[in-house]
């Protein structure tokens, strides 16, 4: 299997009351293409400052971000988000009064190489697969349910026809089984199509279920068996 992201040797702080504290302290990691990781990890450990490094959003003070090999800052961080990744919200994040279609639909033009195709067929589709019927389909979001307003919010994080997603704790909302759910859908995302996720989660269930299980102590990521 071949490495889809690298990091190499973040470092990331804030300042705090004039005085700087390190989150991050020159953390490497290489996670592989089609595999769930659950990052996991104290609150205020940095998992969401890390996510947001990892996602574009947020840039590291040293060190590298590499995805399949090229530096996002040559990739540029509006590419690389545009183009290259998805990401998934604890509160979904969707448009409220658009329909599940019209919210993949809408992520469909926000990408420079969009899955071929009719966008109304592909989203109908890419729905079906995470479980929403045409019915709930062309439905507002507002009146799906949590859970659902949640597969809506995966559905939309691959329909930029992307490999690699992350998601801050996407099942925090969510009760057991419902929760259940949404990782048997990032399981079968990663095996059947050869998607990464890389999930931060508080649940030590939603882990034991991933792939590969990572902890965030003292500013660096370890592998937990
Ligand atoms: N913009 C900011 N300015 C200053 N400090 C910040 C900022 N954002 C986060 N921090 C601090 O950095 C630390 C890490 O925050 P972060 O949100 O990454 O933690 P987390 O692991 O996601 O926690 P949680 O599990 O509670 O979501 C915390 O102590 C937080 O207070
Ligand atoms: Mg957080």
């Amino acid at each position: 299997m071949s490495t889809i992201l690298k990091l190499e040797d973040l470092c990331y702080g804030y300042i705090d009351g004039g005085y700087k504290r390190e989150i991050l302290k020159s953390l490497s990691y290489e996670f592989e293409e089609g595999t769930f990781y659950t990052i996991l990890g104290p609150s205020g450990s940095g998992k969401t400052t890390l996510l947001s490094l990892m996602a574009g959003l947020d840039t590291q003070e040293s060190g590298k971000i590499y995805f399949q090999g090229e530096d996002i800052d040559q990739i540029g961080l509006y590419q690389y988000r545009r183009n290259k990744i998805g990401v998934v919200f604890q509160s979904y994040n969707l448009i409220s009064y658009l329909t599940a279609r019209e919210n993949l639909e809408l992520a469909m033009t926000e990408t420079d190489n969009p899955i071929p195709g009719s966008h109304q067929d592909l989203a109908y589709a890419l729905l079906k697969m995470v479980g929403i019927a045409s019915t709930k389909a062309d439905r507002l979001v507002s009146h799906l349910s949590g859970g659902e307003q949640q597969r809506v919010a995966i559905a939309r994080a691959i329909a930029g026809n992307v490999d690699l997603i992350f998601a801050d704790e996407p099942t925090g909302n969510l009760d057991t089984a419902t929760e259940e759910e949404i990782i048997r859908l990032f399981q079968m995302l990663a095996e059947e199509y050869g998607k990464t996720i890389i999930a931060v989660t508080h649940s030590n269930e939603v882990s034991k279920l991933s792939d590969r299980r990572i902890f965030l102590r003292g500013g660096k990521l370890e592998d937990l068996h």
